[in-house]
């Protein structure tokens, strides 16, 4: 049985798309494309909430990021924000490595953890492939970077390949707020105003047309919930932030 007649869907597949391996240079390029300003967008078009957001991550996880013998892994880490916010948390303390597939973010990622003098390692990597051996790591994390993936089914279970048992998975995504009002406010500023910001600011249109599609195409909470404990995990739990603008997914390898 497949991962869509169990209830899941295959992974992004931007407009025009058909397959896992076109989906997936899809992303790439256009990450490559925007990874100049990248960072800039991000905060204008949170209002810098993002960086709240990161910092809630590292605090939930102070005992593993505090232990100097745990390894920490940021998938899809982009320009490495929530590598460098677990790294503010304890400034000694777990192995971080960071990794992603799209060199010019990781470029910046290298240059800012650089200039702050934090110790973080980056790797080239596809999260759906991970160069990493089996249970290696206490967390892996992944902040709006999962959405990307050109099969969640695969990269649920490549976190869990690379888990240690007890480690734990923390993804952070985009969700639609529910609500009427805060979320048609919040449709309308998603689906018409950033896309146009984005666009004129980043010279990419398409990219920043593709967020508010593939948000809206990407698994409900509950419909990741079961997507985990298909893969095998254990406490399974998600909650919503910033009323369900994000949502933070934990769940354990036992
Ligand atoms: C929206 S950015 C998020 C970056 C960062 N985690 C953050 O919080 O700002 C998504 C990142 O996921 C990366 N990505 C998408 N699919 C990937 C894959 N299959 N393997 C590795 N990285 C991937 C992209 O290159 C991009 O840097």
């Amino acid at each position: 049985m497949n991962s869509i007649s169990q209830g899941g869907v295959p992974g992004t597949r931007p407009e025009g798309v058909q397959s896992e391996k076109e989906a997936a240079a899809h992303v790439r390029e256009m990450f490559g494309r925007i990874a100049p300003r990248y960072d800039l967008l991000n905060h204008l078009l949170s209002l810098d909430i993002d960086k709240v957001w990161r910092r809630r991550v590292a605090k939930r996880f102070t005992a593993i990021l505090h232990n100097p013998s745990a390894r920490v892994l940021d998938l899809c880490c982009g320009t490495g924000d929530l590598a460098l916010a677990f790294r503010r948390e304890a400034p000694i303390g777990a192995e971080i490595v960071g990794s992603d597939f799209v060199p010019e973010m990781l470029a910046r990622a290298r240059e800012k953890v650089a200039a702050a003098g934090a110790g973080i390692t980056f790797v080239e990597a596809d999260a759906l492939a991970l160069p990493f051996g089996d249970a290696g790591f206490e967390l892996v994390s992944c902040s709006f970077g999962f959405r990307n993936l050109a099969n969640y089914e695969r990269g649920l279970l490549e976190i869990f390949r690379v888990l240690k048992p007890g480690g734990v998975a923390a993804i952070l995504e985009f969700a639609e707020p529910r609500g009427k009002i805060f979320g048609g406010l919040y449709r309308f500023y998603f689906r018409r105003v950033l896309p146009r910001l984005g666009g004129l600011i980043s010279g990419n249109g398409s990219a920043y047309t593709y967020l508010p599609s593939s948000v809206s195409k990407f698994p409900s909470p509950e419909m990741l919930q079961a997507q985990f404990e298909r893969a095998g995990y254990a406490a399974v739990r998600f909650e919503r932030w910033t009323g369900g603008i994000v949502t933070l997914h934990c769940a354990r390898k036992q």
